[in-house]
């Protein structure tokens, strides 16, 4: 089974967003395994986002990251890597389709509301960055025999 990190970023939490995004990977049918509101340390930021070191828009990137408190999320579920990539839409908002998250709730690239892992390998990884062990919980919904067969 799969596992995603999934983040609010500080701009979907000053815009009162964080009800509506995490009903929407509730909705799906998703497993929430792990979440906290966090005010993230520059050196985690620079951590999580090291593959984009080289870009002219990293310091900008961990200036907005950093900018106030986010909410991170575990999920977990079969495909939930490349689902909730889906359900978040594209990197830019003004190209994310409608009905994503990004594509009814933000404008620009810079403020983009929310992160998604890119790889099951990422998910792990990113969920071992964020969270400090006994912070995710394994639980079985009593939904799971109505959204699976
Ligand atoms: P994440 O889920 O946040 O990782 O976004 P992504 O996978 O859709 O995009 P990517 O990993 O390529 O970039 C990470 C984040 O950097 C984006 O979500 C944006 O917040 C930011 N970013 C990417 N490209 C640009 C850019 O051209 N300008 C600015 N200002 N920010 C960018
Ligand atoms: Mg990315």
């Amino acid at each position: 089974v799969d596992q995603t990190y999934i983040m609010i970023k500080p701009d979907g939490v000053q815009r009162g967003l964080v009800g509506e995004i995490i009903s929407r990977f509730e909705k799906k049918g998703f497993k929430l395994t792990g979440l906290k509101l966090f005010q993230c340390p520059k050196e985690l930021a620079e951590e999580h986002y090291k593959d984009l070191q080289s870009k002219p828009f990293f310091p900008k990137l961990i200036e907005y990251i950093t900018s106030g408190p986010v909410v991170c999320m575990a999920w977990e579920g079969i495909g939930v890597v490349a689902s909730a990539r889906k359900l978040i839409g594209a990197t830019n908002p003004l190209e994310a389709d409608p009905g994503t998250i990004r594509g009814d709730l933000a404008v620009q690239t810079g403020r983009n509301v929310v992160h998604g892992s890119d790889s099951p390998e990422n998910g792990i990884r990113e969920i071992g960055l964020w969270f400090e062990d006994g912070e995710v919980c394994e639980w079985t919904p009593v939904q799971e025999p109505w959204l699976k067969e």
